[in-house]
C-alpha cells in the first residue's frame, strides 16, 4: 500500500472511530472497572503518615444529558499502614465513596470524552489498629473535584482513566480521648475499562 492510500485508510479509520462512537445521550449508563489508587497526603496536624494502597475501582456513571453525568465511585477497601516518625505504629482501612457531577465539555459524538467533576465523599475507617491503644478515625465527609477521559474503542467499549483530589479531615480518638484531627486528602487515580449501555 503506497502513502497515500495508506493515510485515507488511517483516516477513514479515525472518522469511523470518531464517528461510530458511543454517543452519549441521557439515560445511558457507563459502568467503568479497573485498578484505584489512593495516596493520602498526610499533612502534619498529628505528624502522621499514611501510605498510599491500590484496590479494585469501580464507576458508576448515569448521564443526565448528553454533557452532564452523575457518577459514584466506588472500590473494594483501601488498607493504609499509619507511620509516625518513620516507624509504623498502626493501619486502617477504610472506603471513600464519592457521588460527582461530571460536565463532559466535546460533542456528544467524539471518541474522546474529557470531563471534570465536583462532587461529595463519605469516608469510613474501620479496622484501625495501633500501637497507641484502643484507636478510632471518624468518618469524614469532604469535597472532591477530579478530571477524568474516556475514549471509546468500539461503540459500547471505552478505556478510562480518572484523577480525584479529595478532601478527607478525620478526628482521631485513643481509648476514648480525642487527640486531634488528621487531614488525609488523598489523590485518588483509577484507570479503567468501560461499558456504555
Ligand atoms: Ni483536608
Amino acid at each position: 500500500m503506497d502513502k497515500k492510500s495508506l493515510s485515507a485508510v488511517v483516516g477513514t479509520a479515525l472518522l469511523a472511530a470518531a464517528s461510530s462512537a458511543m454517543a452519549y445521550e441521557a439515560g445511558d449508563m457507563v459502568l467503568r472497572v479497573g485498578v484505584a489508587n489512593v495516596n493520602p497526603h498526610a499533612s502534619d496536624n498529628l505528624g502522621l503518615d499514611v501510605d498510599d494502597d491500590t484496590q479494585l475501582g469501580l464507576t458508576g456513571v448515569y448521564m443526565l444529558s448528553s454533557n452532564i453525568g452523575v457518577e459514584l465511585l466506588a472500590a473494594t477497601p483501601f488498607k493504609h499502614d499509619i507511620v509516625a516518625g518513620g516507624a509504623k505504629i498502626g493501619e486502617t482501612k477504610q472506603l471513600p465513596p464519592t457521588l460527582s457531577l461530571q460536565y463532559y465539555p466535546m460533542e456528544a459524538s467524539s471518541a474522546f470524552q474529557p470531563y471534570v467533576s465536583a462532587g461529595l465523599n463519605y469516608t469510613t475507617f474501620f479496622s484501625e489498629e495501633s500501637v497507641l491503644g484502643d484507636t478510632k478515625l471518624d468518618d469524614s465527609w469532604g469535597l472532591s473535584v477530579g478530571v477524568g477521559m474516556d475514549y471509546a474503542i468500539s461503540d459500547n467499549l471505552l478505556i478510562n482513566a480518572a484523577v480525584w483530589k479529595i478532601d478527607i479531615d478525620t478526628e482521631v480518638s485513643v481509648n476514648g480521648s480525642k487527640v486531634g484531627t488528621q487531614e488525609i486528602d488523598p489523590t485518588v487515580v483509577m484507570v479503567s475499562l468501560g461499558y456504555n449501555f
